[in-house]
Order: structure tokens, then C-alpha cells, then sequence
């Protein structure tokens, strides 16, 4: 009896320092500590940096102080491998020969305002035309291209908090615009985005990231076989120079109607649609069907091979699909990888293009003592 007690207190002794060292090694193997190493210098001497952001299952979003942007993003596939599948550069100096924005923030106004002019309490304001005769993206050097201040944030959903403030007339723009952007990688697999700005003059306003998906895990390939849904009854018309036309479209009974889920190949390549024609494929604004602030599903995109899903949620009322339309076969991106014509896609969350001279559009502006607050959540699963 006395034999099997001590032999009992043993087990228990011997169980609590296993279970100790467990706790200790899981400490010491903690994934969700944010790692940092340098991503290169910029021409000016100033070093740029990498942040690693990782959650339990495994995900690791990589995001860079250069444009806030994120840099690559593994996802597992329905066999339980994590792949990376976004476009990006191995190192700051691919971002500075003029890539397409990959991965970044967008600001201070994404995408495009027509002949780079709009007026605001009666005043005009000019703004870089740097995409033909339009304003896009927020200029020469929009925020994409700004060094922005990183603060990570630890925990078992890790953060890194990102701060940038543009100055009064910075590239064209009126008022000092204080911006926030927290990137959160969740338990549940996804990243999200919080943005918020203040202003100390009256201005406009439009963040949001934009970051080219690929979900088959090989980047050297197109994204036409993706099946997309898009909970969005209209979309906005553009002209020839892509600003919108000032019409929403129903997408019933036409080649923009995602609302059930379909193929990207489906449609893209009707020439016979003037709309097609005008985007070289889908490069538009879909305008949601749920008009409400609040965080509701927006977008999915199903890569049937690998069995990859992306949701991605949004208190914004509208998102821009573009399907890598521009992208020729002439950058080399991660890896060496050539990045082909549509071999990524965009879901950027906005307002309207061109809101600033288009009165009928929701509003982009932003005055002293308001905040500008909106959220994104791009999120992974498999099916
Ligand atoms: C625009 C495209 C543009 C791309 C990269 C997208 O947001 O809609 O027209 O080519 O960004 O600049």
C-alpha cells in the first residue's frame, strides 16, 4: 500500500515537471512573436524594415514600413499546406522601380479623380496626373511610397500599428491627415485592416489596400479560374479614361453580375461588353448591395484547386475588382517569379472613385474634429 502511494507521488511529481517544460517550451516556441529584420534602405540612407506576424494555425503575414505594405501572406491549401499567395518584391528596392502598388496602402485618395482637379469649399485644388489625365492612388508619392512609423503589437493575435501623417498641401491635398492603419492577424486565419485619419482642414479622404491575390500558391499563374462572388447589385460605368460615369448600373443580366458565384474567364474576355472593353477586363467599382457602416461580407473568391477561400468583409460601401489587367509579363517579383498578364487580383474597399466631383456619390470628405474610421477583414479558409 505504502509502495504503490509513494509510486503514485512519483507519476504526479514526474507529470507536473512534464507539464512544465511543456508550458516553458511552448513559451519559448511562442509563434506569435513579431519578428523584424531589415527589408533594405531607401535612396536617401533611410533603412526600411519587415515585420512577421504569425497566429497559432500557422499563417504568417509579412508587411513592411514602406507603403504599410504587405509583402507576402501563406494560406493553407485544402491539404493543409501553407503557400504564399500574394505579389510582391523580395526587398524595398523591387517596390522603388514602379511596381503596380502591390500589397499597399492606399491614400490619401485611392483610386482615380478625374483630370486631377476637385473643388472643395469653393476652392480648386490640383493634383498630380499621374495616370493619364487623372489623379490615382494619392499621387507621385502617395502613401504607398511614404515610410511610415511601425509600432508591432504582441499577443495571440498580433498587430503591427502603422502611423504616417501627411502635411498640409502634400501632393495637392488640403490639411494636415493624421493616419492610423492597425493590421490584426486573427485566431480565425484573417488580417484586418483598421483605418482612422483626422484632419486640421477640410479634405477628402479614401484608404485602402491593395494587395494582388493569387490563391493558387503558385504565383507564376493567372487568376481565371478563380470563381468570385460579388454581393453587389450595381456597379459604377466608366468612361475611356476609367472615372465613372456618374451612372450606377444594375449588374442584372450582364456580364458584372457576380452575385452567385462564377468564373473570373467567364466574362473577362467579352469584348462585345463596352464596359469589358473600357477596363481591358473587370477594373471597376461594384457598389454593394448592403449600404450600411457596417462589417459585412463584400467579396468571395474561390480557387477550386487548392480548394483556397477568401472572404473579405468591409464597413465600406463599395470595392474595386481589378484583375491584374495592366500586369504584362515585364516585373519579376518574390522568387524570381515573372508576373504574368492577370496572374493577381485586386479587392479593394473604398468609396466611389472620383467622389470629389461627383456630388450624388457617398461623401469622401473629411473635416477637423471627425474621424475617419472604416474596417477590412481579408479572411482564409478552405472547402
Ligand atoms: C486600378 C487600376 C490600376 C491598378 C494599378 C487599380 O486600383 O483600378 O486601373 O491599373 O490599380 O495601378
Amino acid at each position: 500500500m505504502k509502495k504503490q502511494v509513494k509510486t503514485a507521488a512519483v507519476l504526479f511529481l514526474l507529470a507536473c515537471v512534464s507539464m512544465t517544460s511543456c508550458n516553458t517550451s511552448k513559451k519559448e516556441n511562442n509563434n506569435n512573436m513579431i519578428e523584424k529584420v531589415s527589408f533594405g534602405k531607401l535612396p536617401d540612407g533611410q533603412e526600411t524594415e519587415l515585420y512577421t506576424l504569425k497566429n497559432a494555425s500557422g499563417m504568417e503575414v509579412k508587411i513592411s514600413n514602406f507603403g504599410g505594405t504587405v509583402v507576402s501572406w501563406t494560406a493553407p491549401n485544402n491539404k493543409g499546406v501553407y503557400e504564399d499567395v500574394i505579389l510582391g518584391c523580395d526587398s524595398v528596392s523591387g517596390y522603388l522601380k514602379g511596381v503596380p502598388y502591390f500589397g499597399a496602402l492606399i491614400g490619401r485618395y485611392g483610386n482615380r479623380i478625374a483630370n486631377g482637379k476637385f473643388t472643395l469649399e469653393g476652392k480648386e485644388y490640383s493634383l498630380a496626373q499621374n495616370n493619364g489625365v487623372n489623379a490615382l492612388h494619392g499621387g507621385l508619392k502617395g502613401f504607398d511610397k511614404v515610410l511610415w512609423t511601425a509600432t508591432p503589437i504582441e499577443g495571440e493575435e498580433p498587430g503591427l500599428k502603422l502611423t504616417y501623417t501627411a502635411k498640409d498641401g502634400e501632393e495637392g491635398y488640403p490639411g494636415n491627415l493624421s493616419v492610423e492603419v492597425v493590421y490584426t492577424l486573427q485566431k480565425d486565419n484573417s488580417l484586418k485592416i483598421d483605418y482612422k485619419a483626422t484632419t486640421d482642414k477640410t479634405t477628402v479622404v479614401n484608404l485602402t489596400n491593395h494587395t494582388y491575390f493569387n490563391l493558387n500558391g503558385n504565383l507564376d499563374s493567372d487568376i481565371l479560374e478563380h470563381e468570385v462572388t460579388l454581393n453587389a447589385d450595381k456597379f459604377l460605368p466608366v468612361d475611356k479614361t476609367l472615372i465613372p460615369t456618374g451612372e450606377l448600373k444594375p449588374v442584372a443580366g450582364n456580364v458584372f453580375d457576380f452575385l452567385k458565384s462564377k468564373k473570373i474567364s467567364a466574362g473577362i474576355n467579352d469584348t462585345t461588353d463596352t464596359q469589358i472593353k473600357a477596363g481591358g477586363g473587370y477594373d471597376h467599382c461594384w457598389v454593394l448591395t448592403d449600404s450600411t457602416k457596417t462589417l459585412k461580407s463584400a467579396a468571395t473568391v474561390y480557387e477550386p484547386k487548392s480548394g483556397r477561400v477568401l472572404e473579405v468583409l468591409t464597413t465600406e460601401p463599395a470595392i474595386q475588382f481589378y484583375t491584374g489587367n495592366f500586369l504584362d509579363g515585364t516585373i519579376k517579383g518574390k522568387n524570381g517569379i515573372i508576373y504574368k498578364h492577370r496572374s493577381g487580383l485586386c479587392l479593394e474597399t473604398q468609396h466611389y472613385p472620383d467622389s470629389p466631383n461627383q456630388s450624388a456619390f457617398p461623401s469622401t470628405v473629411l473635416k477637423p474634429n471627425e474621424t475617419y474610421q472604416t474596417t477590412t477583414v481579408y479572411k482564409f479558409s478552405v472547402k
